[in-house]
């Protein structure tokens, strides 16, 4: 049977480079890159060359990446580490943190826990376009902001926020500006200086590095209290033992990201996108795209489906070789409908009728023609299961 891995919003496969750079050091070539010993300065080295290639993809420097395990630890680091280093000293009336509705779980749980810990907190609606509207977050904006955090793109529909907007906006009103850019690294240019963000978050496991290897720019100068105490790794930012597997992982798959960047892998990944988004709306009726038809990343196509249980067409498409997902990957265990959607204004019934197909680099025009074949075939088949009446229309 072919497979068809349409669900690189949720992981993606490690790039063959970042796996030849790990395996030995999983082995013969392991070491602590806190030791004095040369097998100490080997791993030290180690670590120091991918933070110099993720600083790379950010437009960063070295000394501004703290790595951590997961893009979720890098956004509870970034919310709770400048909270708690507001509250700690020469702190001012500032303690409000502001994000958007559509933030990811660790952004909104992260603001809820923060929340409940006596910080303010406002969440900024989006418009049925899935985007951040500007004139909310400039109302939202008073002196006692201290925080903003807005995601570059939305994992479950793959809109784009105007962060840089958001960023100044959030620097004029005298705040911080946060984003997280797990879904955005890799597929869109990233520069920390021309975003003016004080804190980014990535994750390898989204650029084809592996899961156990994410990271935080965090500003230069910008006093963040760690999650880890302990050791002094990561300028005493987060306290453990590398892995140094996992960092040489990311910081090659990082490097790999830019170039290809460079070489327009995100042009060829985006007219697959474009043509799996108008192939499905073409072929599926009532079936309508989630989410800005511009103001999005092409790879990431969230559709409605209307009349289909969009679990039940995603064990369909799973049958045929398909992966997809229903909502993110992390909210797959949830029974509500899309936290995104809802707050997008969809009715439940058509947030539970809604799949998402996010493409990455192993996708090619094959995988293409065969999402279009299956899929159609498939709403018809559920469609006609829940409402006998579409078979004769078919
Ligand atoms: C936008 C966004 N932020 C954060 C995360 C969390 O990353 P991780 O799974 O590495 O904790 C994800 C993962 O899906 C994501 O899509």
């Amino acid at each position: 049977m072919r497979e068809v891995y349409a669900d690189h919003a949720a992981t993606t496969r490690v790039v063959p480079e970042a796996l030849a750079a790990m395996v030995p050091l999983l082995g013969a070539a392991f070491g602590n890159a806190s030791s004095a010993h040369r097998r100490g300065e080997a791993a030290r080295e180690v670590v120091e060359q991918a933070r110099a290639s993720v600083a790379a993809l950010l437009g960063a420097l070295p000394e501004e990446i703290v790595f951590t395990a997961t893009g979720s630890e890098a956004n509870n680091l970034a919310l709770k580490g400048v909270l708690a280093g507001l509250d700690h000293g020469r702190a001012h009336g500032r303690r409000r943190l502001v994000v958007s509705a559509i933030e990811h779980p660790s952004v909104l749980e992260t603001a809820r826990h923060l929340e409940s810990r006596g910080f303010p907190l406002t969440v900024l609606p989006v418009g049925t376009d899935g985007v951040v509207d500007l004139e909310c977050v400039g109302r939202a904006l008073g002196d006692d902001v201290a925080l903003v955090s807005v995601m570059w793109v939305n994992n479950e529909v793959g809109t784009i926020q105007p962060v840089r907007e958001i960023a100044a906006l959030a620097h004029a009103a005298g705040a911080l500006f946060h984003c997280d850019a797990v879904q955005a690294a890799g597929r869109v240019p990233i520069s920390v200086g021309e975003l003016g963000a004080d804190l980014l978050s990535l994750a390898g496991h989204k650029l084809g590095g592996p899961p156990g290897a994410a990271a935080l720019y965090v500003r230069r100068r910008l006093r963040l209290v760690p999650l880890v105490h302990g050791g002094h790794q990561e300028r005493s930012r987060r306290a453990g033992t590398e892995d140094l597997a996992a960092l040489a992982g990311l910081g090659v798959a990082a490097g790999r990201a830019q170039r290809r960047l460079a070489a327009d892998e995100a042009a060829r990944l985006g007219a697959l996108g474009e043509r799996l988004r108008a192939g499905l709306l073409a072929a599926c009726p009532r079936a309508c795209l989630n989410g800005d038809a511009v103001r999005r990343v092409p790879v990431i196509v969230n559709l409605c489906f209307r009349g289909v249980d969009g679990e039940a067409l995603l064990h369909e498409l799973d049958r045929e070789g398909i992966s997809v997902s229903t909502g993110s990957a992390c909210s797959a265990a949830s029974p509500g409908p899309s936290h995104v959607l809802t707050a997008m204004g969809l009715p439940p019934a058509d947030a539970h009728a809604s799949v998402r197909f996010s493409l990455g680099e192993g996708n090619d025009e094959a995988d293409i023609d065969w999402i279009l074949e299956a899929t159609p075939a498939a709403v018809m088949r559920l469609r006609a299961m829940n409402d006998p009446g579409v078979r004769r229309s078919a």
